[in-house]
């Protein structure tokens, strides 16, 4: 079962800018690009081998994708629904072509991979995540399974229920009894060292008088509801940004650069697991638990140790009618086998142990009226619907935005002109459901037909683009419909332009979502396409001075936007590539793209020469690993019209795009995953990194046993000792380069 994701509630998020054009809603949509039902493929049984392999390629990246939004910049870009559609897909062809699974397959990882910024480090045992039961009956399938492995009658096994903290998991290894680090889950085998914020927390004893020589605590870092709601005052009262629930800000206070930071923002630690451990610290999780707090650690007193399914939902039920007083936000009941002996036994599968579950509480729901419908316009054209909503609690958090995700869903049917809701259309006015079930934005569950308002009409979806005017067209197969306008379409172009200053294109500092819309609300700044941040200066002597008057920059802050400015001019092939926001192009398709064509110029070449959809340059971008007919036909189609083309040139002339190195097939590193580690003397740990991948290596940031190569420079230390223990070749740098020959 698919790992389901937390709350990170979006709503109440920033406010449009009051001059920001209609189109411009508060609440940022994902694009339905990446939805599943969108791809044309036949069930995953019913595949070829190599639609298989096309498809386990496609989605590798998107799950990969969504998981580093998630976990890396706590910024979710799609719904928990899509999310596990997405994993249950790539599951679903996993199991039918074992054979075909990717190293960098998302059933090989738990999380995102650690964020920059903090130090690594790689736990001794793995995080593991929690499968979810969802019903008694699926309380009832754990245990038959555990009994049938077991090989002992059902309901025979004692477990312990605890409950779901709604925060984020730490492992904290103390050595003789000091806490030596403190990392977070990261990619469940590699975290980021977060342990001079660990030592802020009051909850994190330095010292665990009776603990063994080496014991990894495992817990959850919390906030309480009354710390939760005190900070947001402050941060408030400051004009600091707010929180969205507790979880996200314990994470956003514990990921922080600066310790002082950390310590002044109220956490909790609950200790509930440990992993490497020099001696065991019992016999049950029961003991154990109780040994972790007789050494001084927070455990929680509504663990109970139980016999039965019975026994086990009973506790569930208690737990969940003490939720709204408990004073923290839980998300369901945890059960673990409690012989230890026997969890040994049980083992894990890739991400999760057999020995426990997580059970989790339904979604929060609440009712409140539809105000409007609105549409807004995506960066690919998308019309999204949005339901306006008499603002609501659920679940503790206010909200005030629901999608409606296409005109299918308003109307009561699904992709496949199914019934959903009963068959019930949505409309203006109504009574409707709200849920929230960790996801990034509210969905309507149920709409209650009888308290209709007398006259409320069905929804007519526009076939218009609100923003533009422009033919709004739905392509067979697609549950979305298009405006045609393309670039000449307001909201895209707007759109488009956030998509371009993004982190992962040009991330421009001081040019953010925000500021776009205002220089291009602004007649005299009037940045309407990337060209335009280009000109600025050029075009506009005093635009330093605009800035300064109409959004009290001062002059450092206009002379350093600039400078940022100046800076990109030159930018990396693949970054070009993404920043463009053509349908379908990714970050991960950019790089291919970039790498197989080396430079802008022959990229472009190449895309006009395959307009006609036929001849050798459209086989020859159809001949790229991961670059399929959709793709092709999105990229072809981008560099055909009109206003595209022009917006590209007007792009390129204040541009000097970096060529890249063309992956060499004969190279004697294609293909192999290598781990840099230690001091490297002859180049940084950045270009050593460009160039392995230039020769097509996979660089990986930690040792594993798919590791090929380790290359140790002085200092080199845990890393090289991995190596060596799971027999990894390993060479110093001066091989290295006599490896790989001169660049
Ligand atoms: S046990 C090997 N117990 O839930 C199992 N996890 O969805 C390790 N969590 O990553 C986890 N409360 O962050 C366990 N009482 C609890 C928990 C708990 C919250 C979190 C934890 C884990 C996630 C899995």
């Amino acid at each position: 079962m698919a790992e389901r994701r937390e709350a990170a509630a979006q709503d109440g998020a920033s406010a449009p800018l009051a001059d920001a054009p209609p189109t411009t809603a508060p609440v940022a949509l994902p694009e339905p690009a990446a939805q599943p039902e969108t791809s044309a493929l036949p069930e995953p049984a019913a595949m070829t081998e190599a639609e298989a392999a096309r498809e386990l390629a496609r989605l590798a990246p998107l799950i990969l994708g969504a998981d580093e939004a998630y976990h890396g910049a706590d910024a979710p870009i799609m719904t928990d629904a899509d999310y596990d559609a997405l994993r249950r897909r790539n599951a679903a062809i996993e199991a039918a072509f074992p054979h075909l699974i990717r190293p960098d397959s998302p059933s090989r990882r738990t999380g995102a991979p650690p964020a920059e910024g903090f130090g690594k480090i790689r736990h001794a045992r793995p995080m593991l995540s929690l499968a979810n039961a969802f019903s008694p009956g699926d309380v009832v399938d754990f245990d038959l399974q555990i009994s049938r492995f077991l090989g002992v009658a059902p309901e025979s096994l004692a477990y312990t229920a605890e409950p779901k903290i709604d925060g984020l998991s730490l492992s904290l290894r103390y050595e003789g009894g000091r806490l030596v680090h403190a990392a977070t889950r990261g990619d469940g085998e590699t975290g980021e060292n977060v342990t001079a914020n660990a030592r802020t927390i009051a909850d994190i004893p330095d010292l665990l008088p009776g603990a063994p020589a080496i014991l990894e605590v495992r817990g959850e870092v919390y906030m309480a509801h009354a710390d939760f709601a005190r900070l947001n005052a402050e941060q408030a009262a400051r004009g600091d940004k707010t929180f969205a629930n507790p979880r996200n800000a314990a994470a956003g206070s514990l990921r922080q650069l600066d310790p002082a930071i950390t310590a002044s923002r109220p956490l909790r630690f609950l200790a509930y697991a440990w992993g490497e451990v020099s001696a065991p610290l019992g016999q049950t999780q029961t003991e154990a638990v109780a040994r972790l707090g007789a050494m001084g650690l927070r455990t929680n007193p509504l663990m109970l140790r139980c016999t039965g399914i019975a026994e086990m939902v009973a506790h569930y039920r208690l737990i969940e009618g003490q939720r709204g007083t408990l004073g923290y936000d839980i998300d369901g009941v945890v059960y673990k086998v409690d012989d230890l002996g026997l969890q040994a036994r049980l083992g894990m599968r890739s991400t999760t142990p057999r020995w426990a579950i997580a059970h989790k509480f339904p979604a929060e729901t609440a009712w409140t009226r539809l105000e409007r419908i609105e549409i807004q316009v995506g960066r690919t054209g998308a019309l999204s619907p949005v339901a306006r909503l008499a603002p609501v609690t659920v679940g503790g958090v206010v909200v005030s935005n629901a999608t409606l995700h296409n005109e299918d869903y308003i109307a009561g049917r699904d992709a496949k002109g199914a019934p959903i809701r009963g068959g019930k259309d949505i409309r203006e006015g109504d009574l409707v459901q709200v849920y929230r079930a960790g996801d990034v934005i509210p969905k309507i569950a149920d709409v209650d037909a009888d308290a209709r308002p007398a006259g409320a009409l069905p929804f007519a979806f526009p076939d218009r683009c609100p923003a533009c005017g422009s033919e709004a067209v739905r392509e067979a197969g697609d549950s979305v419909r298009r405006c045609t306008g393309g670039l000449g379409c307001p909201a895209q172009a707007m759109e488009r332009l956030k998509h371009f200053v993004s982190r992962d294109a040009f991330d421009i500092e001081g040019l953010g979502a925000k500021q776009v819309e205002a220089f291009w609300a602004d007649p005299d700044l009037s940045v309407r396409s990337p060209a335009d941040i280009f000109t600025l200066a050029a075009r506009d002597a005093a635009a330093p001075a605009r800035l300064a008057q109409r959004f009290g920059w001062g002059a450092t802050s206009a002379e350093n936007l600039f400078r940022a400015i100046e800076a990109r001019r030159e930018i990396a092939l693949d970054r070009l590539i993404f920043a463009l926001g053509i349908r379908h192009v990714g970050q991960a398709t950019a790089a291919l793209l970039a790498r197989h064509y080396g430079t802008w110029d022959a990229f472009a070449a190449a895309m006009e020469a395959a307009g006609a959809r036929e001849g050798a340059a459209w086989d020859d971008l159809l001949a790229i690993d991961g670059v399929g007919e959709v793709l092709a036909g999105a990229l072809v189609t981008a560099f055909r019209q009109p206003a595209e083309r022009a917006a590209f040139a007007a792009l390129l002339a204040e541009l000097s795009p970096l060529p890249m190195a063309p992956v060499a097939a004969e190279s004697p590193v294609a293909g192999l995953t290598v781990v840099f580690t230690g001091t490297l003397e002859t180049m940084t740990r950045a270009e050593a990194k460009a160039r392995a991948e230039a020769l097509g290596a996979h660089v990986a940031g930690s040792v594993s046993a798919r590791t090929d190569l380790v290359v140790a420079g002085p200092g080199a230390g845990s890393k090289a000792r991995e190596a060596e223990r799971l027999g990894v070749r390993v060479i110093d740098e001066g091989a290295w380069r006599a490896l790989i020959g001169p660049a």
